[in-house]
């Protein structure tokens, strides 16, 4: 039985348990990869979405939308933005996640861009919380910033299968979700954590090792590359390199008159 809206609704249906049609409907909506409806539906104005512009585990996503990316542009803030990616099915990786992840902490004038979450993240929603995730947390700390200083997003919103790298694919569906954030987000200063966020962000290409520690300005920001903390989990040994990375984008702050909240 499927359930259909109350104008196309004859005296037959009625008689249908409403529970079982919305039932069915919302298992019709599971088998195309929609893992939320829009609140709106199951809750009355008396119980609000979070205003708050950080990560929040459940998105609220709206119907199947290919198109997504394309509204992108026209979020007014980014909690519109939140809910416009988890209605997102423009490229495959909207059938095998969990859910979106579109970012971990508050707004900040400090932003890293990391290149995709992976099954930590795809099982909570909310980026950097698996290895790499403490990893990070860890050397923010050695350097005395914290996780709630920092908003941290990733270049796809979906994991990729396997952890794979994303597909140029994925990154050009994905990349108007990533500029709208950035613009709204409004960060002074960028760290692409690996060369993959190096490379979506800015086109950047060769080693870390020769990127690492330059800048170059976007759009206004100053934007710098350092180490994905998954390649210290394989190689320690540039860990001290990452921290002198890290003192360095508070530093850039600084010179900029700014402040980490
Ligand atoms: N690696 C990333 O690049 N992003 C995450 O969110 C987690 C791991």
């Amino acid at each position: 039985m499927k359930f259909l809206p109350a104008a196309r609704r004859g005296t037959q249906d009625a008689l249908v348990d409403p529970r079982k049609a919305l039932k069915d409907h919302l298992a019709d909506w599971r088998s195309w990869g929609v893992d939320a409806v829009p609140r709106a539906l199951v809750a009355s104005t008396a119980n609000p979405p979070p205003v708050s512009a950080a990560a929040s585990p459940a998105p609220v996503a709206a119907g199947p939308n290919p198109e997504a990316p394309a509204g992108a542009a026209s979020s007014p803030d980014l909690e519109t933005l939140r809910v416009l990616v988890a209605s997102c099915t423009a490229c495959a990786l909207c059938k095998t996640r969990t859910q979106t992840v579109f970012c971990s902490g508050e707004p900040s004038p400090l932003l890293f861009v990391g290149e995709a979450p992976g099954a930590d993240e795809d099982a909570t929603g909310e980026a950097f919380v698996g290895a790499a995730g403490k990893t990070l947390t860890k050397l923010l700390k050695e350097v005395g910033i914290t996780r709630d200083q920092v908003y941290i997003a990733n270049v796809l919103k979906c994991r990729p299968p396997n952890n794979r790298p994303p597909e140029p694919v994925e990154v050009a569906a994905c990349a108007p979700f990533l500029k709208k954030q950035i613009e709204l987000l409004n960060p002074k200063v960028i760290c692409a954590l690996g060369k993959h966020a190096a490379f979506s962000l800015m086109g950047w290409e060769g080693s870390m090792k020769s990127l690492r520690g330059s800048w170059r300005t976007m759009d206004g920001r100053w934007v710098t590359a350092t180490y994905h903390p998954s390649y210290l989990l394989r190689s320690p040994g540039d860990t001290e390199t990452v921290k002198t990375d890290l003192r360095g984008l508070v530093d850039k702050l600084t010179s900029l008159g700014a402040r980490l909240p």
